[in-house]
């Protein structure tokens, strides 16, 4: 298929990039490079920079005046520090929510029904019960979960008044890097744990923090379920292929179904690298459940799709790999 992937140079766009390629489909990339790196963009895609905000660009890529026609759209190019939006909603009411409505449109003028849509773990708030599955009440706790809530109602509205075909995929914690090491490029500021930890190992920062150790759990620390970058590529490739194919949608989780600590996941570090990790235990960090932890069992029944790279070793050997040097 035809594939244009908004954010393709980010760092989960980027690995979706090369599973539709190693999948034998065509890949546009549009990407601002804002957070993503031009590096990590697989060779056999095309490249255009530019920003999924600027309407007239959009709708000269999607008309397939220029280019050959899509036969679907990915959807990376978001915001995603959930702190953050607590803070400056603005942002993400235009780049998350406007710019992606905006783009929702040019698509259904241009006769293109096939969207894939990277959602998230944070639409559904905090766990009423575990793990969570699709059906789980949507009460997100911070801005960033709304903005991507509201995509995924405005993608229920558009199937059923305009047969727009999507698929939302919700995300707990992506982590891992291309197995086969060709994505080289890491995150710049990242604010999430596993890359925080390798700066540590690697010795780009001297310590972390651990945001609380009083949470009812079995060590006090949070409890996560960490899906790796590769698996949540092949699902994307099958998510895209499963709506070319059936006249159906899909809302799914990406996880794993098991879920670790944050001294977990520094101990499997330190063993993977050979010394100790420097942190400290700090304060709670606003807006962090206890724990998070899916059912990916609509995964595996709409399209046979099961997390294979994700167990902890693996994960971290894959980053360290990237890391270390
Ligand atoms: N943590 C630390 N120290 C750090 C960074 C994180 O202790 O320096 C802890 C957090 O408090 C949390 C756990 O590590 O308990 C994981 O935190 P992350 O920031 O890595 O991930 P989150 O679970 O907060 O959020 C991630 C994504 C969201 C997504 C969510 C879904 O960033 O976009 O997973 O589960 F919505």
């Amino acid at each position: 298929m035809n594939v244009l992937v908004i954010g393709g140079a980010g760092y989960i766009g980027s690995h979706i990039v090369y599973e539709l390629i190693d999948n034998g489909h065509s890949v546009t990339v549009l990407d601002n490079l804002s957070t993503g790196l031009k590096e990590n963009v697989c060779p056999g895609a095309d490249l255009v920079i530019g920003d999924m905000q600027d309407l007239t660009l959009v709708q000269n890529l999607l008309s397939g005046k220029k280019n050959r026609k899509f036969d679907s759209v990915f959807h990376f190019a978001a915001l995603k520090a959930a702190g953050e939006s607590m803070t400056e909603p603005k942002k993400y009411t235009h780049n998350n929510t406007i710019a992606t409505l905006n783009l929702l449109n040019v698509l259904l003028e241009n006769d293109i029904k096939n969207f894939v849509f990277s959602s998230s773990a944070a639409t559904y708030g905090s766990p009423e019960y575990l793990p969570i599955d699709e059906s789980h009440p949507n009460k997100p706790i911070n801005y960033y979960g709304y903005t991507k809530l509201a995509i995924e109602q405005t993608l229920a509205w558009y199937s059923q008044l305009k047969g727009l075909r999507y698929a939302a995929l919700r995300y707990f914690n992506a982590a891992g890097y291309d197995i086969e090491g060709r994505i080289r490029g890491k995150e710049q500021n990242p604010a999430n744990l596993l890359p925080i930890v390798m700066e540590v190992a690697a010795g780009d920062r001297n310590t972390m923090q651990i945001y609380g150790k009083n949470y009812p759990t079995r060590d006090g620390t949070c409890i996560r379920d960490y899906i790796h970058v590769k698996d949540l590529a092949t699902a994307h490739v099958k998510a895209m292929e499963f709506l070319r194919d059936k006249n159906e949608d899909l809302v799914l989780n990406l996880a794993t179904g098991q879920g670790f600590t944050v001294l977990e996941v520094i101990k499997e570090v330190e063993k993977v690298v050979g010394f100790p990790i420097n942190y400290e235990i700090t304060s709670r960090r606003e807006g962090d459940p206890a724990e998070l932890v899916a059912a990916s069992s609509l995964a595996r029944e709409k399209i046979d799709w099961k997390a294979q790279y994700s167990d902890l070793n693996t994960l971290v050997k894959s980053m360290w790999k990237i890391y270390r040097t």
